[in-house]
């Protein structure tokens, strides 16, 4: 055990920042992808703690280091790792089975030994650079097993468990080959986590049904009462905590004259239309990107809108493209953007503009303050950064966000063109009215969004769970 190790320490499966390799054997560190390094970043930074994870790429073998502030540990995955418990237990079983099984999760058992593995090398990386009493902060889905795995070794840490994406109903978890296993690791937290109140009663009545039922072989009696679970004579707090973004560096950003001049010149290159739709996601079966893109085409289609009138640019960060239901819904958006195109665009004039990139953090709110409507239609999403981010952009009041009611942002921007991903004839309803929107309608919602969400940002986000992980029993 470290006596002098790090006071506060974040662990997930992926490092803030992710090594790249170039052709030319070099190599450089980029931005790493998705919304729980977005949110968790800027805070981490202010805090100067350390960060426990993978630096994205096999069998990298990197030393600790410190990146602004934050120091860094990099944990090693080899390549059969990262296809079995990253591509394959992570992403093909647990991602479609926490999604409410939108894509069939496959259940093999050496996926779940190599979970079992890795999930233990990660709690002992923590448990070597903890200082005595730490607080731990465990992250997200891949890492399930770690908050009983570094109790059993350091009993002394105050260790805190959040889930960035949705826990699931009772029925569809129940199918996990290795349910009661990832309920016992999840209960070795002092607090456990959720987005929603419904993930946080989904895991309560889990642990009664669970592991509540087995003193009779030795185990500790575990008993439930509302938020909380008694674990022995051992408190575990759960809650639902819901996530935010840095909104007032958001805001700041949209509002320089840089990003408004790039936002012109945005504009000005897709030909200056009358209105510019946008979606900005990972490309993620789970985003519902095929559900605006029909819906898209189906309003051209009727001629309720025009290619001249109105165009839409898809940013769409590459991900997870070595695992089967990825590749194939690639291949699925990539034809219907093109049968668009075909019928609809142009010579010099797409009607849909794809990129299959990532954008840096200016260049994107720099689109996201040119485009006169935000869509967002995950058919299920834990929370979905991209809503807020668009609100926290629009200072001007301009703007309309269309947002599916089955990301867990929707309960709080209720003030959003919400629509049930699954009703196509409600999403284009829905995505006309916000194209044709009253200007003076369209300025009331958008600063009603902005109220909830520079009022709830990641900071307060941070604290309340901290505070809350802070109160909790120690031990
Ligand atoms: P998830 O965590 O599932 O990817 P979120 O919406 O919560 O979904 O977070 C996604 C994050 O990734 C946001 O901060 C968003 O701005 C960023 N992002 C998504 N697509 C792109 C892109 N093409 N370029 C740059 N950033 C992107
Ligand atoms: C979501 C998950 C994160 C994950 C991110 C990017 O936000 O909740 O845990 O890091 O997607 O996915 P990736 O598989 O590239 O890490």
């Amino acid at each position: 055990m470290s006596t002098n190790g790090s006071d506060f320490i974040v662990v997930a499966n992926r490092l803030p920042v992710d090594l790249e390799r170039m052709e030319d054997g070099t190599q450089r560190w980029k931005h790493s992808p998705g919304g729980l390094v977005t949110a968790l970043e800027p805070f981490l930074r202010s805090r100067s703690g350390a960060w426990v994870g993978w630096p994205g790429v096999a069998d990298a073998e990197v030393e600790e280091f410190e990146e602004e502030g934050l120091r860094l540990y990099p944990v090693s995955l080899s390549a059969a790792e990262v296809r079995d418990y990253y591509e394959g237990f992570s992403n093909a079983t647990l991602w479609p089975l926490y999604h409410d099984v939108v894509a069939p999760p496959v259940f093999d058992r050496s996926w779940w030994e190599s979970y079992v593995k890795v999930n233990r090398r990660f709690a002992d990386a923590c448990a070597s650079i903890a200082a005595k009493g730490a607080t731990v902060w465990v992250q997200d889905y891949q890492l399930q097993l770690v908050p009983q795995l570094l109790r059993e070794q350091r009993p002394d840490l105050r260790i805190g468990f959040f889930l960035h994406i949705p826990f699931p109903p009772v029925e569809l978890f129940m199918q996990l080959p290795w349910r009661t296993e990832i309920i016992r690791g999840l209960l070795g937290a002092d607090l456990v986590g959720f987005h929603r109140p419904g993930g946080a009663q989904n895991f309560l009545w889990l642990a009664r049904r669970l592991v509540g039922l087995e003193p009779s072989r030795g185990a500790v009696g575990v008993r439930t009462r509302p938020g909380v679970v008694q674990v022995g004579d051992r408190t575990v707090r759960v809650g639902a905590f819901p996530i935010s973004i840095d909104a007032a560096g958001l805001d700041a950003i949209a509002r320089s004259r840089e990003t408004q001049a790039r936002a012109k010149q945005i504009r000005e290159d897709l030909g200056n239309p009358k209105r510019i739709m946008l979606g900005v996601d990972r490309l993620d079966y789970t985003k519902g990107i095929d559900v605006r893109l029909h819906a898209l085409h189906e309003l051209l289609a009727e001629d309720r809108i025009t290619a001249e009138d109105t165009v839409m640019v898809q940013l769409a960060t590459p991900s997870r493209e070595r695992v089967e239901h990825y590749k194939q819904m690639r291949g699925e958006i990539e034809q219907v953007v093109g049968r668009i195109n075909g019928e609809f665009a142009r010579v010099g004039h797409p009607a849909v503009h794809y990129l299959h990139q990532s954008v840096d953090r200016r260049e994107l709110c720099a689109f996201m303050s040119a485009a006169d409507v935000m869509i967002v239609t995950p058919v299920r999403d834990g929370m979905n950064l991209v809503c807020k981010e668009y609100v926290a952009c629009r200072y001007d009041l301009g703007g309309a966000l269309v947002l599916s009611e089955f990301a867990g942002a929707a309960s709080e921007l209720t003030s959003a063109f919400l629509v049930n991903p699954h009703d196509l004839d409600g999403v284009k309803n829905s995505l006309y009215a916000a194209l044709t929107v009253d200007p003076a309608e369209g300025r009331r919602r958008m600063r009603a969004l902005r109220r909830q969400v520079l009022t709830h940002d990641v900071d307060r986000w941070a604290r309340s769970f901290l505070e809350a992980l802070g109160s909790a029993s120690p031990n």
